[in-house]
């Protein structure tokens, strides 16, 4: 059985805050989400996996390398422009050959792994095998209709009139059998040839299509509320650690120092991680926080947030339930403003005391 991880898209993206351009690379507590699934792969004993590439695939390679890191072997495949998850498929199809696997998309994040569903997967070998899962707003996704005996009848791609809550998840299982369907696709209305009508394809022919259903589901939206949730939720497994320099400061419950963070005249409540290479002096670091690497927190409170890399947080009280990005500045105003000097990515959110 192989894998195949969707990695690509366009890049070009811009979000609420550009934490970075590969999506599959935004952290969760500190890692790439990329990176956990990744993991949730090779701990199915999968060890062959292409992972799908476009327009970064510099940064996903640069991240990932050949895959030994994770007990991996990996493949590149380039894919020229996204579009859509069944074109993934297609332009896989030479290095899938004729072996069952399992495709995950890169900004998915499943919490417990997936070792059950492949288990299932390899007991009962239906032609696909898909995860749902119940969500609150399911026109962003791919809704499931389900007859009385929880059989999938019908699937519907970012419906306007959902059928269902039942969004489904990124992971699915598939036999070869989904060439065959993937052969007959042609682009939907948005241009994309979607793997949803591939396995509506599967239904249609009577050839056994499968489902489960899961809690513990985030997908990368770009939405800071759902991302601050699920970095708490990972931060709440930590196991404790202090590889770094901790020096006049008190550490309470599950706490990470990465290697190389310096923390000096702090008070760091868990769970919490603090990358390599950062230095913490003054602070208070409060729970369900995340600073990446090479960052500086100077006599300053933050809680429930996250902190990516080479940013600096100065003089400031306190900080909560924020997504700070790559080399941000955060400073105290000299004295009370006249007016605000802003420099704010798209789609940003301030909120600013008068
Ligand atoms: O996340 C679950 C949802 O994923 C499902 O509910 C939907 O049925 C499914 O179509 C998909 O919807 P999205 O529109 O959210 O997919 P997105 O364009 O975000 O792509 C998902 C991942 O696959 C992402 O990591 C980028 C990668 N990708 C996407 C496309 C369209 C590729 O590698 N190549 C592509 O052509």
């Amino acid at each position: 059985m192989k894998a195949l991880v969707l990695a690509g898209g366009s890049g070009t993206r811009l979000r609420p805050i550009t934490y970075t351009r590969a999506k599959q690379l935004v952290p969760v507590a500190n890692k790439p989400v990329l990176f956990y699934g990744l993991e949730s792969i090779a701990s199915t004993g999968i060890r062959d996996v292409g992972i799908v590439v476009g327009d970064t695939q510099a940064e996903i390679e640069a991240a990932v390398g050949d895959g030994s890191a994770f007990g991996l072997q990996v493949t590149y495949l380039r894919q020229e422009a996204p579009l859509g998850l069944a074109h993934a498929v297609l332009i896989a199809r030479d290095y899938l050959g004729d072996d069952d696997f399992v495709m995950y998309l890169g900004d998915n994040f499943i919490v417990g792994g997936i070792d059950a569903l492949v288990e299932r997967f390899r007991a009962e070998r239906p032609s696909a095998q898909i995860m749902l899962t119940r969500v609150t707003d399911p026109r962003q996704f791919g809704v499931a209709e389900l007859d009385a005996d929880g059989r999938v009848i019908g699937l519907e791609e970012k419906p306007r009139e959902p059928k269902s809550d039942l969004a489904m998840v990124g992971v699915y299982l598939f036999t070869p059998a989904v060439h065959d369907a993937v052969a007959e696709l042609k682009p939907s209305p948005r241009g994309e040839l979607e793997i949803t009508d591939a396995i509506q394809w599967l239904i249609d022919a009577g050839r056994g299509v499968q489902s489960t259903l899961i809690t513990g589901y985030w997908k990368d939206t770009g939405n800071v509320t759902d991302m601050l949730e699920v970095n708490r939720l990972v931060l709440e497994s930590l196991e404790p650690r202090v590889d770094g320099d901790v020096r006049d400061s008190e550490l309470v419950g599950r706490v990470v120092v990465e290697p190389g963070a310096v923390v000096s005249g702090s008070r760091i409540v868990g769970p919490a991680v603090i990358g390599s290479g950062t230095v913490v002096a003054d602070s208070y670091i409060g729970p369900f926080t995340s600073i990446a690497v090479d960052c500086r927190v100077n006599n300053s409170e933050i809680e429930y947030s996250i902190v990516l890399a080479r940013s600096s947080i100065d003089g400031v009280r306190r900080v909560e339930a924020s997504l700070i990005g790559h080399d941000v500045e955060v400073t105290p105003a000299p004295n009370t403003p006249r007016a605000h000097r802003l420099v704010l990515g798209d789609h940003s959110k301030v909120q600013i005391s008068q």
